[in-house]
């Protein structure tokens, strides 16, 4: 296993730039809370997103929607408290942007100030690049999001990929290019076709980070849950499982079970 230093400095937006142009992949993580952050930050992944993916996997909801800004700032208090080297991402959660660039404005300057986020990642491309250059223009770094956006399901209707027709791809690369321009340092590309996100990974001088989006953007992204196998249903082809923690935990704590219902725990050394 690889020790990473402690002395690695604490990773920029400016540095993910930096690291596209050098050819170095970006390695990201998503994560939701203080012990597992300070793990994942031991690692040495260089960015680590309080995604609202959290509404599925900490608060057990089927969608992203439910998750408010209020959870977004909670979750991400809890990450930036135990992280010293990766920046810190914060999702803004659905409709805490998409009302009015001066609402998306002040809540991401909330997920800022109030949370220690480093920046914060919004879906969509060119609805919302009047907020994205408000924010960018007044020093608050924004990750764009493209592909398959999880806040719009009910529109799209299924978890297909996305950008799989040639109008689509288009749309992809103007929208692309449109984030870019209005100030985002980089962009999530989820479940879209490996020859696309290739493409606007050319197209960018940002980089591009991939969830189901093939080899060749500049950095990856996984869920952390689903990267060390925790959860038993989730599987889709994209997610490479690292561990299987679902079935190390089951035993862990059937163990823990047994020797509770059978009086071998506590001992008397384990007791005061
Ligand atoms: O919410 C999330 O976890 C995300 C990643 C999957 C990119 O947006």
């Amino acid at each position: 296993m690889s020790v990473v230093p402690s002395t690695r400095k604490r990773v920029t937006t400016r540095r993910l730039g930096d690291m596209k142009r050098a050819g170095m992949p970006i390695a990201c993580l998503t994560a939701y809370d203080a012990i597992s952050a300070s793990i994942l930050d031991a690692s040495g992944v260089d960015v680590l997103l309080v995604g609202d993916s959290v509404g599925n996997v900490v608060q057990g909801h089927d969608t992203t929607i439910p998750v408010t800004l209020e959870h977004m700032i909670y979750h991400t208090q809890a990450v930036v408290r135990s992280v010293s080297q990766a920046l810190v991402v914060t999702d803004m959660p659905f409709m805490s942007y998409q009302v009015s660039p001066q609402e998306a404005f002040r809540n991401a300057g909330r997920l800022m100030k109030e949370a220690g986020s480093g920046a914060v990642k919004l879906e969509g491309g060119m609805r919302v690049t009047e907020s994205v250059r408000l924010m960018t223009e007044n020093g608050i770094p924004v990750m764009g999001h493209l592909g398959l956006t999880p806040q719009s399901i009910h529109q799209f209707g299924s978890y297909r990929e996305r950008g799989s027709t040639p109008e689509e791809a288009e749309i992809m690369k103007r929208d692309a290019l449109a984030l870019q321009e209005a100030g985002a340092f980089a962009l999530v590309l989820e479940k879209i076709p490996s020859g696309l996100a290739k493409d606007i990974t050319a197209l960018l001088h940002i980089p591009t980070i991939g969830i189901g989006a093939g080899p060749d953007c500049d950095g990856q992204i996984l869920v952390w849950t689903d990267m060390m196998g925790m959860s038993t249903e989730f599987r889709p082809r994209f997610v490479r499982r690292y561990a299987e923690l679902h079935s190390i935990m089951v035993d862990a704590a059937s163990r823990y079970v047994s020797d509770v219902k059978n009086h071998a725990f506590p001992t008397t050394e384990e007791s005061y």
